[in-house]
């Protein structure tokens, strides 16, 4: 008996399990929690947020399949189990993220907010805004998603500058990497986009002094940011404060300290926030289904997995 599990927390898992079911109906998937059965019997897990300490439980576990892209939540388990864990990496789940970045660059860029609020109070008054040639884009993470996005961008007509860890060459891209160059991609930096993966490195990166060190986007005052990588690289007291003081001119956060976002957390009320849940970078449930299972059969063909995740490098 080989069984694949599924375990998502967080959100609904009856359109995962849907899908799995329907592409391979002669397999066995358990459903956690409830499933009854042996846990020997599992060889495969799907998951998003499991919590600590489950996968332990499956003795036979063979690979792990994370439902996004970030596994930080995942390497966190400290007892992890010591198997191939792969991510999904899918044209579906770029252009999704792509798409959310491109709105909410060009939300910013064209006041969108503005004149959302012009509209509830009925004022027809047209401002001014610089072309996209005039603006300093700069993206943070220049992964899969990252280097789509840049060209997106750059597309459109911004001025895009990416940073990495390490070297990456985009066509139409300014590319800063590592630790030195950090401050010279944030001075050119009017919209900031972070998608960096959260890692020790990472973690808390975000924070006023960063903000302080970007370029304030001439006729708004201040910088924009953009979060849809992970909660962990930004500190969101440090985003308060430099909305606050003028640094930043908008935010638009799909992730935060804490999720769900507390409903007492002034992110939600403060004018110049655009906040939604974590949805940046949705997967259909079809998609991640056809890939999962494409990887198991590799898998039980002998064949390496594909988008390995590299524990030590935490993404
Ligand atoms: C979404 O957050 C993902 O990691 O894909």
């Amino acid at each position: 008996m080989s069984a694949i599990l599924l375990a998502v927390a967080g959100m609904d898992p009856k359109p995962w399990e849907t899908s799995l079911r329907s592409r391979a109906p002669e397999r066995d998937l358990w459903l956690w929690p409830g499933q009854v059965g042996d846990a020997s019997d599992v060889i495969y897990a799907c998951v998003w947020l499991p919590p600590h300490g489950l996968l332990a439980t499956f003795p036979n576990l063979k690979a792990i399949f994370n439902l996004g892209a970030g596994a930080d939540h995942l390497l966190a388990d400290p007892t992890l189990p010591q198997v191939p864990l792969a991510r999904v990496v899918h044209p579906d789940l770029t252009m999704r993220t792509v798409e959310y970045i491109v709105l909410h660059v060009l939300m910013h860029h064209r006041r969108q907010r503005h004149y959302d609020a012009q509209q509830r109070d009925r004022v027809w008054r047209v401002g001014g805004q610089p072309a996209a040639n005039e603006v300093a884009v700069g993206i943070m993470g220049l992964g899969t998603i990252g280097g789509a996005a840049a060209r997106s961008l750059a597309q459109i007509g911004f001025q895009v500058a990416g940073w990495s860890r390490t070297p990456r060459l985009i066509a139409g891209v300014q590319t800063f990497h590592g630790a030195s160059a950090l401050d010279p991609f944030l001075a050119r930096t009017e919209i900031l986009v972070c998608l960096l993966p959260a890692t020790p490195q990472t973690k808390r990166l975000v924070d006023l002094a960063l903000l302080r060190k970007l370029k304030r986007n001439g006729s708004a005052g201040g910088a924009y940011l953009i979060n849809a990588g992970r909660g962990a690289l930004q500190v969101d007291a440090d985003i308060l404060a430099a909305l606050e003081e003028g640094t930043l001119a908008g935010a638009t956060l799909d992730v935060f300290e804490e999720e769900p976002l507390p409903a007492t957390s002034p992110f939600w009320t403060n004018p110049k926030v655009t906040v939604t849940p974590h949805n940046a970078g949705d997967i259909s449930p079809q998609v991640f289904a056809a890939c999962v299972l494409e990887q198991i059969e590799r898998c039980e063909r002998g064949l390496p997995l594909d988008n390995l995740i590299d524990r030590m490098r935490g993404y």
